[in-house]
């Protein structure tokens, strides 16, 4: 997802793990969403890379030696502590954690973080059987209740060749939940969101299917926002090549009717239902067991309508936020407002694909937000995470006017 770190300090410790070499991509990624970024290392990570590969990344000087004769004060550990906004322990190895965990202060990075006021991350990467070792499991433990960030290591083969938990986690991962950390607000708060994303694939026989170019990427961004807002969030989500987003709750489906049985399961309790999916409106009326031949399909695919998944939901709501999405070609706002009242919703979100930038499978967005007792209001082109943003602004707006 490409987040805006803008104005965001970002202090990064790395200590001595085989996984030190990926926080150079770390450092990378995170300067290129916009945030400054300062590096200090332990004398262990420097021996797998040089600090002078993260002094040339982040360009800035690493702070290594709590002497260092170039130290900018001689209380260099309190100014640095107090730089950052967040800081991220990755990769942060056992011995780090237990001193951390342990109130022990022997070095730049451990000392630092004893005397930090901001959040602070633990990405930890080590030997699966090191992972599993209660000593540690209780260290790991000790940090969470504490109020420490850790973001648990992935299962998969280590750089020992040995198999199990222990890898370090997702580099997308860790920049996404450093933006949860840095943006979480209460705005959605227990409010319980559904969101549906991404195509749907109505078959016509066990290989073959019909589809549509949904990248899925305008409704995780919007998932992801909401749970960013406090909310209890359901991702409803056809195929997409997308990684559900952290603190959602995920449920994959392939078909329309999959879709629809899904969303009746959990819309009813919702407090919001977003119809970012691009459900297919057709599927072929029957589904052939075997694999067609070329011989058998004839010219002619019989095709039904599938169940208006938006309408019939908005036909049973309460005092629920409606949200639907329309795709225009022509007649963009004229089209959106006889959706917005054909489908009973609150809010329309219209877009044309043929306006350069926005549509299938590109980062960015624009349209139109049409509403029923109010004008409507043009979203620039933008990237769908900032229109993510946009569109829950007015959601939240008008949940509040529901309530009065
Ligand atoms: N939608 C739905 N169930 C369907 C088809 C669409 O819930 N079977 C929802 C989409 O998720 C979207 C909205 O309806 O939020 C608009 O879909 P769209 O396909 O643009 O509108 P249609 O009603 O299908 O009209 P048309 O294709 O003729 O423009």
């Amino acid at each position: 997802m490409a987040y805006s770190f803008a104005h965001k300090k970002i202090l990064l410790g790395i200590t001595g793990g085989i996984a030190a070499y990926k926080s150079a991509v770390l450092v990378r990624e995170l300067i290129k969403q916009g945030a400054a970024v300062r590096v200090m290392m332990t004398e262990a990570a420097s021996r797998f890379v040089t600090p002078l590969t993260f002094e040339t990344l982040s360009d800035y000087p690493v702070a290594m030696d709590m002497f260092d004769s170039h130290r900018t004060s001689s209380t260099w550990h309190i100014e640095w502590a107090r730089w950052p906004d967040v800081i991220i322990i990755c990769p942060a190895t056992a011995n780090t954690i237990a001193k951390v965990a342990h109130g022990v202060a022997d070095n730049m990075v451990t000392t630092i973080l004893m005397a930090a006021k901001t959040p602070i991350i633990f990405c930890p990467a080590m030997n699966c059987e090191m992972y599993k070792n209660r000593f540690y499991q209780h260290n790991e433990q000790l940090l969470r209740e504490n109020g420490y960030f850790v973001i648990a290591p992935e299962e998969g083969e280590l750089a020992c060749g040995e198999k199990g938990v222990g890898r370090l986690a997702d580099l997308n991962d860790i920049v996404s939940e450093t933006y949860w950390v840095l943006n979480q607000t209460n705005s959605l708060a227990d409010k319980k969101v559904v969101v549906t994303a991404g195509p749907t694939r109505e078959a016509i026989d066990p290989v073959r299917f019909i589809s549509n170019r949904s990248s899925g990427k305008m409704g995780y961004a919007l998932a992801e926002n909401a749970a960013i807002r406090g909310a209890h969030v359901t991702l409803i989500s056809g195929p997409t090549a997308l990684k559900p987003p952290r603190h959602v709750h995920f449920k994959s489906v392939d078909s329309a009717q999959e879709m629809a049985s899904a969303v009746a399961e959990s819309a009813a309790e919702s407090d919001i239902l977003i119809m970012s999916a691009a459900v297919a409106d057709f599927r072929p009326k029957e589904k052939s067991s075997q694999k067609l031949k070329k011989d058998e399909f004839g010219f002619n695919l019989q095709l039904e309508p599938t169940t208006d998944i938006l309408k019939s939901a908005a036909g049973h709501k309460k005092n629920q936020i409606i949200v639907g999405f329309a795709l225009e070609t022509e007649n963009v706002l004229e089209n959106g407002k006889k959706k917005l009242a054909q489908k009973n919703c609150d809010l329309m979100v219209v877009n044309n694909p043929f306006v350069a930038g926005a549509g299938f499978d590109v980062d960015t967005n624009q349209g139109y937000l049409v509403f029923r007792n109010q004008e409507p209001i043009h979203l620039p082109l933008m990237s769908k995470w900032d229109m993510a943003g946009e569109i829950l602004n007015h959601i939240e707006r008008l949940s509040i006017d529901h309530k009065y």
